[in-house]
């Protein structure tokens, strides 16, 4: 079974945590089934930014994002060459690691 290293990230989770993945299941739902409890505004539609992860290691097994999901990453905070939105990023075979972004769009929103 594939892993999830999850950096670690103050709020969801300080000390990190290595989650235990099923190939087929998205990070955000694996995330969430263990407790990380990575915000999903729009319920896992594609349709906002607060599920923003970032794949340091493994990006690359993973089904290449969709043009919707591009547009909205366009619009995150913090966005890298390795952002995916967590809600799309299907975990395939490989291990992952993630990060999460420390500020999501929600909280960030002020200055826009
Ligand atoms: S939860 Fe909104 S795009 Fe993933």
């Amino acid at each position: 079974m594939p892993k999830i290293v999850v950096l670690p990230h103050d709020d969801l989770c300080p000390e990190g945590a290595v989650l235990e993945a099923n190939s087929g299941e998205t990070v955000l739902d694996v995330a969430l089934k263990n407790g990380i409890g990575i915000e999903h505004a729009c319920e896992k539609s594609c349709a906002c930014t607060t599920c923003h992860v970032i794949v340091r290691e493994g990006f690359d097994s993973l089904e290449e994002s969709e043009e919707l999901e591009d547009d909205m990453l366009d619009k995150a905070w913090g966005l890298e060459p390795e952002s995916r939105l967590g809600c799309q990023a299907v975990v395939a075979d490989e291990d992952l690691v993630v990060e999460i972004p420390r500020y999501t769009l929600n909280h960030a929103s002020e200055d826009h």
